[in-house]
């Protein structure tokens, strides 16, 4: 028999314990063994629940319990979650987490202590929700030399955009609809500021390139600036606008990672994912590409992957996977943002289209309406040649209003 303990109750806490004890029959079955919930560490009490006699408030008790193999940390946050999993790493036990925030600021330190105790950190649930994207990177794709990943990784903030895309629903009704599905972050404005999708790309890319990346090097934009307009003449060019987290490798070696609106093309895949749904586009010298897509976020299916690694935990009894990343206490590995250069799609005052093909060269599609015209560029800029394309455009008596970068994966 194995036991196990639940870190904080929330969302994703309750969902690992009530998923749990759903499947209980056949996850013994496939663990080969009994397993029991042992705890859930809470400041709350949940008299009403089932569970509610495994409360505990002190990490300790755990601790001390040798019967107690894994433990599911679920508390969201750096502190007191990095304490409370290097306690237990360090204590013998292995630890599986959803906490992104976590794995992003502290995954290097917390692998190597997993390693030295001979146990397990696993973070299958803190990217992309139910979407098996972790082992997949380190394991069916290991002989791959990975060249780039991008995807939509907040569950948020593509619903936000849907619900404005599709029901005409404003930007707080939505962010609103979708904390009550319990898809936001606590403090939302992590989803809609594009951190969370930034924390998450940097744990992708930590793993696909080896080296610990952290959120401060990633370019990060969030979706509060996206207008409902550009939503909508974008898509008369055959475009979608999406917040989408990415990392490239270049021709120098660097990789640049990043987290921002971009407009995708409605034949890119990515473009066809809805709501909640996050989907990964990796690119790797024997694959090509490969696709990834399922529920980004939610009770269960976040649980669903917590579950997943405590079940590969049982199963494998210790044996420590190639799941690692080292620090390399340098960001020299890391292109800077000035560099990132993309087509563009440009919305700007009047309906000039010489005046356009003037600044712009030639332009791969152009729409006027409304005393008003979208474009997409035919050659790619970075942010030097936008600023110098708007200037000129000033030049002729035209606004730039919005532009984004084209994504092409
Ligand atoms: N707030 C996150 C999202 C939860 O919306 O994707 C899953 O990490």
């Amino acid at each position: 028999m194995v036991k196990f303990a639940v870190l904080g109750c929330g969302v994703v806490g309750s969902g690992v314990v009530e998923l749990f004890e759903k499947n209980k029959a056949l996850i013994e079955k496939r663990c080969g063994q009994e397993l029991e919930m042992g705890y859930i560490l809470d400041l709350r009490d949940f008299p009403d629940r089932p569970y509610g006699n495994k409360v505990v408030k002190s990490l300790d008790v755990i601790l001390a319990d040798p019967d107690v193999k894994v433990v599911a940390e679920c508390m969201g946050g750096t502190e007191p979650a990095f304490t409370f999993v290097k306690a237990c790493l360090e204590a013998g036990k292995s630890v599986a987490t959803s906490n992104k925030e976590l794995v992003a600021a502290k995954g290097d330190i917390l692998l190597k202590t997993a390693k030295e105790h001979n146990v397990n950190f696993f973070f299958e649930a803190s990217v992309g929700g139910a979407i098996p994207i972790i082992r997949p990177l380190h394991k069916c794709l290991a002989a791959n030399d990975f060249t780039a990943i991008a995807g939509i990784l907040n569950g948020t903030t593509n619903f936000i955009l849907n619900k404005m895309i599709k029901e005409n629903m404003d930007f707080s009704t939505a962010l609103a609809l979708a904390q009550e599905k319990g898809y936001a972050e606590k403090d939302p404005t992590a989803d809609v500021e594009g951190h969370d999708a930034c924390r998450k790309i940097c744990i992708l890319s930590s793993l696909a390139f080896g080296k610990h990346v952290y959120p401060e090097s990633v370019h990060t934009q969030g979706i509060r600036e996206v207008e409902l307009k550009d939503v909508e003449r974008s898509s008369e060019l055959g475009y979608t606008i999406k917040l989408i987290a990415r990392v490239q490798r270049l021709e120098n070696g660097k990789i640049l990672p990043t987290v921002m609106p971009m407009v995708v093309e409605e034949d890119n895949l990515l473009s066809q994912v809805n709501g909640v749904y996050n989907a990964v586009m990796v690119r790797g010298d024997g694959i090509s590409k490969a696709m990834f897509y399922g529920r980004g976020a939610g009770k269960f299916p976040t649980a669903s992957a917590v579950l997943g690694d405590m079940i590969e935990e049982v199963q494998l009894d210790h044996t420590i996977p190639a799941q690692t990343w080292e620090n390399v206490n340098s960001t020299d590995f890391i292109e800077d943002f000035a560099a990132f250069t993309a087509k563009r799609y440009f919305r700007v005052s009047g309906e000039d289209a010489a005046a356009l093909n003037a600044v712009f060269g030639n332009l791969a599609s152009i729409s006027a309406q409304d005393g008003e015209t979208v474009c997409i560029t035919d050659k790619e800029m970075n942010a030097d040649d936008v600023e110098a394309a708007a200037k000129a455009l000033n030049g002729k008596g035209i606004q730039v209003l919005a532009q984004y970068p084209v994504l092409v994966s």
